[in-house]
Formats: C-alpha cells, structure tokens, sequence
C-alpha cells in the first residue's frame, strides 16, 4: 500500500444513494462520487492506467516526457499522475479552454503550450492542437498519452465496475454522459467481469444530439457530447441513448448541492437528470447506477453555480 505513495488515494470511491430525489415508488438511484479522487474527477482512474501500464510494458521510464493535448480535465489528472511518476508533462493546450485548468495543470509542474485561439473551440483548433502534440510526441523520450485511443483507457475505469459491484451486487441500469464513451464502457467491463450485466444507457446533451440524430451543435457541458464518435463507445452494447436538456443538468447541479449535499458539475447533473426518470420508468425494486464525474469546485465563477 505506502509503495504506490499518492496514487493509492485514486479510486475507492462512495457509492451514494439519493434517497431524497428518488420519485415515489420510483427504483433505487445511486451515485458514484468520483469527486473524492484527487484531482476532484474520474480522470485520475485512466491516467494511472495509461501511465501507470507504459511504465510497467517499459514504454515510459522516470525522467521522459507525457504529452498529451487537452483542455483541461484529462490534462490536470495526467499532471498530477506524472508527477507522482517522476515523469514530466507537457499539455498542448489553448486559450479557449479555461485559465483555471491551465493552471492546476502548471500547478503539477507541467509545461503547458498554449495554441492561440479566437476565444471558441473549433474543429480547425483542435486539429492544430493535435498536429503540435504528435510533432513533440516523435521526440526522444517522449511519449504520448493517447486519450482517444489507448486501449488503456477504457481498462482504467474498470475498477470502478468492480466497486460498484461489491457494493450493490445487483445493477439494473448502468446510465452515463459520454465523452470519449470509456468511464461508461469500462465500467460495465468491470462489473461484466463480477458477472452483472444491467442495461447500459449512454447520454448525451439534447443541444448536441450527434449520437441520436447524427447532427452535433454547440452546447456547455464540460467533457461530454464532444461533436464527434466517441472512440470507445460500444454501440451494439448500449440498450438505448437518450439527449437530455443542459438546463434541466445545470438546475440538477444546484439542487443537488443544496438538498444533497452533493457538490458537482454539469455531466453529473445530466447523469442524475436521467437516472431520475429512469427511476419513475422503471419503478421500486430495481437499482439505477450513474456516475459522479467530478466536482463542482471546477466549475465554481462560471455558469452553473454564479
Ligand atoms: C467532467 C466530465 N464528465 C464526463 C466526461 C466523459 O467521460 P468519457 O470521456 O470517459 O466518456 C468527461 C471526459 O472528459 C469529463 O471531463
């Protein structure tokens, strides 16, 4: 245990019930609290995963550099890893993104390069971002993270598949937000390997409806709905996906704080706004499991919490 130092406080979350906002005869709604991780976001449980197996398979040794581009949660959380690693890491990342990441990530003693933008994210800066990461990538020492392809992703977040199953024994719906689609895949990976095989429901905001319609657009849901395939999403797994209203999310992250006590941001409220109507459909007696992404500290100053 003390030889894994400080990557031994990732994961082993609370598994919560939110007793209170269940609706009447409605199912069990419980929440992974992933904000307990030391980042504050379930992005600690992949970059140990990435990192901590490159290590192992020799592929990134103390002293070489991760690089990965990013817009902040993904790039705090290999921050953090890295230094706990002995390795350092350099994030491509712009000015479009917010400056609070920007910092945290230096805060870890990263080097952050920032692409210069018009203050919005588009498909012709994220291409820039990318084309900078894998140039510094292909120098000596160097290794590159890859966040939207490392099968060591998606592995990551099966242990938190296997927390919840020794917690609950019996899932009947698994239903989260999709970024990249791996928190919610490789969570049903886990609890598939405890032998629970409950219904998987992948969400995303109706502003940006690509997954239920084919047609993308502009939304605020930090991390989710990124306007493009998710790469690990397992679509002949998923039972159904649903497009719920950033409003409804935005409004279920302050009232969460306030009769829950739950402190979180805008992918958790969207996650909580479907596994509680999943509870009315499906009524008492079964058990709706969604995931805690990160924490509201994140979000604090901007739109969500005022
Ligand atoms: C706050 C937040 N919620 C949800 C997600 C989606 O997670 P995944 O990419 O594993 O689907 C992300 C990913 O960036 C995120 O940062």
């Amino acid at each position: 245990m003390c030889s894994k130092g400080v990557l031994a406080a990732v994961g082993n979350t609370p598994l919560i019930r939110l007793e209170r906002l269940e609706p009447a005869g409605g199912a069990e709604v419980w929440l992974k609290l992933e904000a307990g991780n030391p980042t504050g976001s379930y992005k600690d449980r992949m970059a140990v995963s990435v990192l901590g197996r490159a290590m192992e398979r020799g592929e990134l040794a103390p002293g070489n550099r991760v690089v990965e581009y990013t817009g902040g949660s993904t790039g705090t959380a290999l921050a953090f890893v890295s230094a706990a690693l002995g390795v350092t890491f350099t994030a491509v990342f712009s000015d479009a993104f917010s400056a609070s990441k920007r910092l945290a990530m230096e805060a870890f003693g990263a080097e952050v390069l920032v692409e210069e933008s018009d203050g919005t994210i588009t498909p012709e800066l994220i291409q820039r971002m990318k084309a900078r990461a894998y140039a510094l990538a292909e120098e000596p020492g160097s290794f590159y993270a890859d966040q939207f392809g490392s099968a060591d992703v998606r592995a990551g977040y099966e242990p938190m598949g296997h927390e919840i199953a020794a917690d609950l024994g019996q899932v009947d719906v698994l239903v989260a937000a999709v970024g990249t689609g791996a928190a919610l895949m490789g969570t049903a990976d886990g609890l598939a390997a405890r032998g629970i095989d409950p219904r998987l429901i992948a969400l995303e905001p109706a502003q940006s409806p690509l997954l239920t319609t084919g047609k993308g657009g502009p939304h605020r849901v930090e991390g989710i709905g990124v306007g493009f395939a998710p790469p690990f999403l397992d679509r002949g797994r998923l039972a159904e996906v649903r497009a719920i209203d950033q409003d409804r999310a935005f409004e279920m992250c302050r009232t969460l704080a306030r009769q829950a006590g739950v402190f979180c941001g805008g992918s958790t409220g969207l996650n909580v706004v479907a596994a509680i109507e999943l509870s009315r459909e499906l009524g008492r007696g079964r058990k709706v499991v969604t995931l805690g992404c990160d924490s509201g500290a994140k979000y604090l100053g901007g739109h969500i919490y005022g």
